[in-house]
């Protein structure tokens, strides 16, 4: 019992010592010097945030090799001639006009999940594929791929990958609460448009060309580029009276991009199937924001 009141000084000595100890490892990364902080990150020469952080998504099956030489650089390529521009200008109430009715138009756009089979002719689009090119893009890179799917078999592959993909998205990686946000808009994985839909358009981003040399091309901010090609696509497709419904389908961008037979620059960024509206076809009753919840006068 001495004995013990004697050792119990120390044993607390020894505690708070240990407890210190593991106190200041947890802190270690903070507080050490900058130097050694730098040793561990990438030359900051190296680092290309558009290009890299592209790279790193989770559509990547195959690495990539990250050798400097193998990218081109800006001045290799041609001067380019500048030539006028003048395009039409509008009357400011034909301009009024002509805003509210594009307006009235797009408002009527609405994601449908239920598509008719009616077949949809290839020209109009070939038209609406080419609207879309018409985007900017960073550092006019025309960073995208758009495959028109209209072969019944490819159609039911792809059916085949997202469904399994998405039940698992369901099911285990999307999370209570993103679960529980979609169930208003009552999607689940089964995806039967995927079958019916004329045409099923898979947008892909190109991370970085590859120019006949081999060598690869930066494509600044290529994800955002695609992505207004996407909102002009929808604006195309609204502008004839078809309809689509933007998905992204997670983790089924590596196995669609393999089906599809795409190299590996090109990411899966959207899946649209497009048609006619079912004849039976209801859209959830969502309401839009006003003017003022959008847009800041300043
Ligand atoms: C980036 C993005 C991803 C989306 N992904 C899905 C999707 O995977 N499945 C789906 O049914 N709808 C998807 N949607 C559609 C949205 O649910 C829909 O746009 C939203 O509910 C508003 O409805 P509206 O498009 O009819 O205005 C997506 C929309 C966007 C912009």
């Amino acid at each position: 019992m001495a004995l013990l009141s004697v050792l119990t000084p120390v044993l607390v000595l020894v505690l708070c010592l240990v407890v210190g100890i593991l106190f200041l490892k947890s802190r270690a990364p903070e507080t050490s010097p900058r130097g050694a902080d730098q040793a561990k990150e990438p030359a900051k020469k190296d680092f290309r945030p558009w290009v890299d952080q592209d790279l790193h998504d989770d559509t990547e099956i195959t690495t990539e090799g990250g050798d400097e030489d193998e990218w081109v650089e800006q001045d290799e390529e041609k001067d380019l001639a500048h030539v006028p521009y003048s395009p039409r200008r509008y009357p400011e109430e034909i301009m009024l006009q002509r805003s509210k009715e594009f307006y009235s138009l797009m408002n009527q756009r609405r994601s449908v999940r239920f598509i008719s089979p009616e077949p949809v002719p290839q020209e109009i689009i070939d038209n609406i594929i080419l609207t879309a090119g018409t985007a900017p893009s960073g550092a006019h890179t025309e960073p995208w791929t758009f495959i028109v799917v209209s072969d019944l078999e490819t159609k039911h592959q792809i059916r085949l990958i997202v469904e399994e993909e998405e039940e698992v998205n369901y099911r285990q990686r999307m999370g209570d609460k993103w679960v529980h946000d979609l169930a208003r808009l009552r999607t689940n994985w089964i995806k039967e448009y995927l079958d019916v839909a004329p045409y099923l358009i898979l947008v892909f981003k190109r991370a970085y060309g590859i120019l006949p040399n081999g060598k690869k091309k930066t494509h600044y901010y290529n994800e955002i580029s695609v992505s207004i090609s996407c909102g002009i696509l929808l604006a195309a497709l609204q502008n004839v009276g078809l309809v689509t419904v933007t998905t992204t389908p997670l983790n089924c961008g590596p196995r669609l991009r393999l089906l599809l037979k795409r190299p590996a620059n090109e990411k899966l960024l959207m899946l649209l199937p497009v048609g006619y509206p079912a004849a039976d076809a209801t859209v959830p009753d969502l309401k839009r924001k006003h003017l003022e919840e959008i847009m800041v006068p300043i």
